[in-house]
């Protein structure tokens, strides 16, 4: 084979990996937004706001997910705050456990409130003062 080739076959292999990579990222984010609407919305709000009609009843209230506070928390600790509750994970025992999702329903919904921590667009990357204000 000669080095051009070689070349070329790199290429288009780097690129169906960064492709299929993307539309990894966004299929559970997208079935995650069913999850989210049945269980968390309530709380948490339609756009992660921590403004859903229950919201109210809870103390603590609901953290606004759009100022970037998830960006700090691994997938793994987000994981474990759902499935277990936030009593178990050193957060308020208002964060109720939903063991009856699965692991991909999990992923689903950290995926997609990841998105809507995002999705104010100001802050895709938290500046390194975040938290100073
Ligand atoms: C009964 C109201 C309620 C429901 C329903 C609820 N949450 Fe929560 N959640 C809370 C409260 C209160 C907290 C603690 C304050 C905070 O961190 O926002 C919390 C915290 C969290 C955190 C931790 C955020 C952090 O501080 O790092 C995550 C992640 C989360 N909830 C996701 C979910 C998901 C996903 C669902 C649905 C499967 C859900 N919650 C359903 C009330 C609720």
């Amino acid at each position: 084979m000669s080095i051009g080739r070689i070349l070329v076959a790199a290429v288009i292999s780097s690129l169906a990996v960064a492709w299929s990579a993307s539309a990894e990222e966004k299929a559970p984010a997208s079935a995650g937004k069913a999850v989210y609407e049945r269980d968390c919305a309530q709380c948490h709000g339609s756009q992660g706001k921590g403004d859903g009609e229950e919201a109210v009843y809870v103390t603590p209230q609901p953290q606004d997910f759009t100022t970037g506070v998830l960006d700090k928390q691994t997938d793994e600790f987000l994981a474990s705050v759902i499935a277990k509750g936030g009593l178990a994970n050193g957060l308020p025992e208002s964060m109720p456990a939903f063991p009856k999702l699965s692991k991909s329903e999990i992923q689903g919904v950290v995926a997609y409130i990841r998105q809507l921590g995002k999705a104010s667009g100001k802050k895709a990357t938290p500046a390194p003062d975040a938290g100073r204000r």
